[in-house]
């Protein structure tokens, strides 16, 4: 991609960078009921939990002491078993049914030549790859057009654990149930997102979980149990209509090679994450179980520890399938030639990958960084790095936009990405049309297949 770049204002996106990741803890959208109140991140250590000392990205380098979980290995599943099999799925998914579907074309492969008049829908369901949006919600008016341009969806919020259960006893599974009711109508495949996750209480996870974890005579057994409960409940509750689940999202640290100090990890170290995957895999064996994480670079000590983490996960027998990597990344954002090896990477440990949060930001200096070229085309550059080093990844299964279209997207109102509002930062337009960067990706698509 060829953008101007300049000391000043590669250092000006690091702060916001560094701003942004701050504030995706404390923050979320506003049509989200369960963040209204604002809480902040859970930093704050355990008062009497010992490993209070762990704190974010400090001694905990991932890689060198920090086996955990021998006890809990699975003998006879590692995630080499399910990589990949064409049998994870049900037979209902959008890829089984994937050339069948309607391209207006008896001739099989018709999507794939370049320049083929079909959506990216058909296009991605003929190569047998994913192309995703995340929903707001089951009334969002971009739904009507999701099944014609995507062929897998994600519930944006309504399946994090803080969503569902706002407290640890009290949850309602009503708007998931709603989104998974219209993603089998549509024969969509569903990416679930997410079982864990250590941010924004009450959204993340429940409100009142830390509190109670923090009362127990025994906060390890109390959180394990309740890590637990959840992830049977929830994952038994859509098995064969879930695809994949992201069971444990971000688990690392903003920046360094330390986990993030977590309710989760403070409390349990990073069994935390063992005990999910196990539960997950337990509740429906047909999922493909990913570790999902946020980078801000695609080379450096996040990515080693990253890697170093997978590494452990699969050499320990638990039973993870796959990586997501998010990309909240700025449509001028400087350098991505390494992510196509981080990708590769992944694969060579046998473990599938999915870009899983994608949308192109523009930023405070884009008109200058873009030295006058049209946002769109310069987006559409953009997401070209992204699925070009999806689609040339020998295990890369897919890509999800963080949203339908640009008339709704978490950006506009969260600081400081709302500076800007409208960030316009996804495939199709406000008026649900599509944009250079949908070409694009079909044209990839047709290409590398
Ligand atoms: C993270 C989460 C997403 C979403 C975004 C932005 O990336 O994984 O679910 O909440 O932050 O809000």
């Amino acid at each position: 991609m060829s953008v101007k770049n300049n000391g000043a204002t590669r250092f000006f996106l690091f702060l916001m960078l560094l701003l942004s990741a701050g504030l995706l803890a404390s923050c979320d959208d506003d049509d989200d009921p369960s963040t209204s109140s604002g809480q902040a991140d859970d930093d704050d250590a355990v008062d009497d939990d010992a490993s209070d000392d762990d704190a974010v990205g400090d001694d905990d380098t991932i890689g060198d002491d920090d086996t955990i979980g021998d006890d809990d290995t699975i003998d006879d599943d590692t995630a080499d078993d399910d990589i990949a099999d064409d049998d994870t799925t049900d037979d209902d998914t959008a890829d089984d049914d994937a050339a069948d579907d309607d391209t207006g074309d008896d001739d099989t492969d018709t999507c794939l030549k370049p320049n083929a008049d079909c959506t990216l829908a058909e296009t991605a369901a003929e190569a047998g790859f994913f192309v995703g949006a995340a929903l707001p919600g089951s009334t969002d008016p971009g739904l009507t057009v999701v099944p014609t341009h995507f062929n897998s969806v994600t519930a944006e919020n309504a399946m994090k654990w803080g969503s569902l259960c706002p407290l640890l006893e009290q949850c309602d599974y009503a708007e998931a149930d709603a989104l998974m009711d219209f993603a089998a109508a549509n024969n969509l495949r569903v990416r679930g997102h997410a079982l864990v996750w250590g941010k924004i209480p009450g959204h993340g996870h429940p409100g009142d979980l830390e509190t109670l974890v923090n009362q127990a005579p025994d906060p390890y057994t109390f959180l394990q149990q309740a890590i637990d409960d959840h992830v049977r409940t929830t994952v038994s509750r859509y098995a064969g209509r879930v695809e994949s689940w992201d069971v444990v999202n971000e688990p690392l640290a903003a920046i360094g090679s330390g986990f993030e100090g977590n309710i989760f990890y403070r409390t349990m170290g990073p069994d935390y994450i063992d005990t999910a995957f196990l539960a997950a895999h337990e509740a429906d064996p047909n999922a493909r179980l990913f570790l999902n994480e946020y980078f801000m670079a695609y080379e450096g000590p996040k990515i080693e520890a990253f890697l170093a983490l997978l590494e452990e996960l699969v050499d320990r027998g638990v039973p993870i399938d796959g990586a997501g990597i998010q990309g909240h990344v700025y449509v001028t954002e400087p350098e991505m030639s390494r992510l196509s090896d981080f990708l590769v990477a992944i694969n060579d440990l046998g473990l599938d990958v999915e870009l899983t949060e994608l949308d192109m930001a523009k930023n405070a200096l884009w008109d200058d960084m873009l030295a006058g070229r049209e946002l769109f085309d310069a987006q559409a550059d953009a997401y070209d790095i992204f699925a070009t080093a999806c689609l040339s990844a020998p295990a890369c299964t897919g890509l999800t936009t963080w949203g339908i279209d640009d008339s709704h997207t978490w950006l506009d109102n969260v600081l400081p990405f709302e500076w800007f509002a409208p960030n316009l930062p996804l495939l199709l337009d406000t008026e649900l049309e599509p944009k250079p960067a949908y070409f694009t990706i079909r044209e990839r698509i047709a290409e590398f297949n």
